[in-house]
């Protein structure tokens, strides 16, 4: 017996990473999957391994998150999870950031959410209800310099999860998800020794000691969709080995890659 049996799901950004991860423990635990991602190729063999759907969605693209969502709803009959996952960032100095990257960053992580929001709590409401979940990030809780939109966006979706709570109780419950390191490839770059090569650093500045796995945040969202989350709502977990209680994980980060730039 799957922890999701019958529950239907969307997630966003399921084509990599932590996204793919939860699809995967998602369909383990029994529910069925449309896998939503900018990029279709790795939307398509994700949804092909669970055997899910697959949606090339841009999350910032209202219609297009709004058509996928009532189609894989239909295709589905019904919608009972959704979880709002793609994001992602660039660093920078705040007075140094082109008005159209903070923009692109803002409208991902958290109008990318909002957009989520608004096709799928009708459909889950028509479905009977459900849970929403979104990835928000300890750099919305714990920011660090360098990161200011994906930060003010992140600590945005944890207020937003907030609002969504009340509206939707008692028949959605809404929660977020706040990863530390994770090693996917978004973080490989600031990672692996081919690149800026900070993972012992980052290690060492984590108290369960090791860069988290996607698997470690996938599991948090397992739990936020099954009824062993009956009674949660309008919470945001923190998911990163402790990381939170020294600093950030990108404190520092900025300086190190300047200093690499200028370099070369
Ligand atoms: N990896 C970490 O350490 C970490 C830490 C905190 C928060 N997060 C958050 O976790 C989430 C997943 O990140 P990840 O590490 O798995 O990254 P990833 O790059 O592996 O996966 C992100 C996925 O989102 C997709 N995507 C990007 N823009 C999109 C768009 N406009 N519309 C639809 N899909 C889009 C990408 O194609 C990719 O498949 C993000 O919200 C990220 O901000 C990650």
């Amino acid at each position: 017996m799957g922890l999701l049996n019958g529950h239907r799901g969307v997630v966003t950004g399921g084509g990599s990473g932590i996204g793919a991860e939860t699809c995967r423990r998602m369909a383990a635990e029994g529910a069925r999957v449309a896998v939503f991602d900018v990029n279709g190729d790795s939307a398509d063999a994700v949804a092909k391994e669970i055997d899910g759907l697959s949606y090339t969605v841009d999350v910032t693209d209202f219609d297009a998150v709004a058509a996928a969502m009532t189609d894989a709803s239909e295709r589905m009959r019904g919608l009972t999870l959704l979880y709002n996952n793609a994001g992602g960032s660039t660093l920078s100095p705040i007075h140094d950031f082109d008005v159209a990257e903070w923009r692109r960053i803002v409208e991902l992580n958290l109008t990318g959410v909002f957009h989520g929001f608004k096709a799928g709590a009708p459909l889950i409401l028509a479905s009977g209800g459900g849970s929403i979940v979104s990835t928000a990030s300890i750099s919305g809780t714990r920011p660090a310099a360098g990161e200011a939109p994906y930060s003010a966006a992140k600590a945005a979706v944890v207020a937003l999860t907030a609002s969504a709570a009340l509206e939707y109780a008692p028949s959605i419950r809404v929660n977020a998800v706040s990863p530390g390191m994770i090693r996917t490839p978004l973080t490989e770059l600031l990672l692996d020794d081919r690149g800026i090569g900070l993972e012992s650093r980052e290690q060492a500045k984590t108290p369960l000691d090791r860069i988290g796995t996607p698997g470690d945040i996938a599991d948090v969202v397992v739990f936020l969709c099954s009824d062993l989350a009956r009674f949660v709502t309008g919470q945001n977990i923190v998911a990163d080995g402790g990381m939170t209680l020294h600093g950030s994980g990108v404190d520092g980060v900025l300086d190190v890659v300047t200093e690499l730039l200028s370099d070369r």
